[in-house]
């Protein structure tokens, strides 16, 4: 019998180290008894072992490697790793392990790929439970100036349930860089100094600063933002639970916002319908070009308006049935001011269970004919008109399901607005889904394909097939779809030069 002491809750990297050890050694997974060292969480030592003697074993000398090597771990599994280690539930760290045994050694080489297994999909339900609380804290945080320090600090107060501190304050060292804070939990404390981040002992409530100016503000910007035509009671009251009410400075107005949402929508349809198609929207910064007429890098407005802020916002949408079966969101990739974004459909599979846009088979087809078109990927942003995988589950398989017509039309905006924030010369759209999302009409891909066409606001649109297509079919017809998709993309790629060459 192992036992395996981790250093803290979420010490991923010992778990990390302790799991590629024994994986080498083969130890069964019922031979290891894996527990936390640190008092917060003494609670969490693994009941898995029946009869384990927690302080019998000494986790220092590990077992001697068998000469058959263990399977490397994918990286799609390390990040699910990552976040699955933030859970609460004490048998997370067993069961990880348990999977790894099965696919090194139990003659289950597929297992991490198979969402029907049980182990796996128990998984992937505590990494999307702890990436939503990561949402929710990037969402519900609120800092408070310190009165009277000096330089100004500010605090804030959250009590996840989950061990998601440290996966969540990342966000805030971007976001607020150049401030000072403290974000204090319970069992952990992490701060800030502009520079350097550390992580100290857990806090009780109260102990921080009380009311001040930045939650008048604070409370002032969420009228503004608060969306009457949006109002879904049941959805707010589960994205935003009541639990975390209490520590929301806004609080206090939801109730009059809610009772005069009605009115207030319906003076924004009558506003609308005087209003641009979206669509015009979709390039309003045009494009800065250096003197060699190669498009610059346009920094995303800072606030609400860039592409990170957005995607947070992304994320924590589960305005869709299906996002809630979901493992995450899979928001567009690449850089602002990439000059060719690519909308495919919605996101697959792989996609799910990585985060990343066409990083599937489908992602493989165009990747490839990306490269051979001599591409840079620097200068291609890549999205879908849906963004949380839709399928049926049949035996082990999660089979792919099209996204209906009300799921293109609620993740349009999320869409436009990341095509706003890139700011592309030219938009390529791959498949019915793409061109339906963005035309707001039924199209019909064999007709339209290879044609451009040009939004009020000069962005240059192409129509093409889906790779999935090329996939689908054998043969010549599979061979004929492959170069309809690669002259599509030389067009596209065509228009982008044309946009961006010196007059
Ligand atoms: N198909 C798509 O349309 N998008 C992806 O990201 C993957 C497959």
């Amino acid at each position: 019998m192992f036992t395996v002491s981790l250093s803290r809750p979420d010490d991923i990297d010992g778990w990390r180290d302790a799991a590629r050890a024994h994986l080498a050694a083969a130890t069964a997974p019922e031979n290891i008894v894996w527990q936390v060292a640190s008092a917060s969480d003494a609670g969490a030592a693994v009941a898995a072992a029946p009869s384990a003697d927690l302080f019998a074993a000494d986790h220092t000398v590990l077992p001697p490697p068998v000469a058959t090597q263990a399977p490397p771990v994918p990286r799609s599994f390390l990040d699910l790793a990552e976040r699955v280690i933030c859970h609460s539930d004490p048998t997370r760290f067993a069961l990880l392990y348990r999977v790894l045994f099965r696919r090194a050694w139990g003659g289950e080489p597929d297992v991490l790929r198979q969402a029907a297994d049980t182990d796996m999909h128990t998984l992937h339900l505590l990494g999307k439970c702890v990436a939503r609380e990561r949402h929710k804290m990037h969402a519900f945080v609120r800092f408070r100036q310190s009165d009277g320090v000096d330089p100004e600090h500010f605090y804030a107060w959250f009590e996840p349930e989950h061990h998601t501190l440290r996966l969540s304050v990342p966000f805030f060292v971007r976001r607020f860089a150049n401030m000072r804070w403290s974000i204090v939990t319970p069992a952990e404390s992490a701060h800030w100094d502009t520079r350097q981040l550390v992580f100290g002992p857990g806090g009780r409530k109260g102990a921080g600063p009380g009311e001040d100016a930045m939650e008048d503000l604070w409370r002032v910007y969420f009228a503004n933002i608060f969306n009457p035509a949006r109002l879904m009671v049941d959805a707010m009251t589960s994205e935003m639970p009541v639990k975390y009410w209490k520590n929301l400075p806004e609080a206090p107005l939801i109730q009059q916002l809610v009772l005069d949402a009605g009115a207030r929508a319906s003076a924004m349809v009558d506003a609308e319908a005087l209003a641009e198609p979206r669509f015009a929207a979709v390039a309003e910064h045009p494009h800065a070009v250096d003197a060699r007429g190669i498009p610059v890098v346009q920094k995303a407005a800072d606030g609400m308006g860039s592409l990170g802020a957005l995607h947070a916002q992304t994320r924590a949408c589960l305005a869709c049935p299906h996002a809630h079966k979901a493992t995450q969101t899979v928001n567009g990739e690449g850089r602002v001011g990439a000059s060719l974004v690519i909308v495919g459909e919605q996101a697959g599979d792989v996609e799910d269970l990585s985060g990343r846009p066409f990083a599937g088979p489908a992602g493989e087809v165009l990747r490839g004919l990306l490269k051979d078109a001599d591409i840079d990927t620097q200068d291609v942003f890549l999205t879908n008109a849906v963004r949380h995988f839709h399928y049926e589950v049949r035996g082990k398989r999660r089979l792919h399901k099209l996204p209906d017509k009300d799921m293109v039309d609620r993740c349009r905006q999320h869409l436009f607005q990341e095509i706003k924030a890139v700011g592309p010369q030219v938009v390529l759209l791959l498949g019915a889904t793409a061109g339906r999302a963005l035309r707001g009409r039924a199209v019909r891909v064999t007709e339209e394909r290879g044609v451009v066409s040009t939004t009020s606001s000069g962005v240059k649109v192409v129509q093409s097939i889906h790779p999935a297509a090329v996939l689908r079919a054998d043969g010549e017809k599979a061979a004929s779809l492959k170069r309809d998709l690669q002259s599509d993309i030389a067009l596209a790629w065509r228009c982008v030069n044309a946009a961006v060459a010196p007059s």
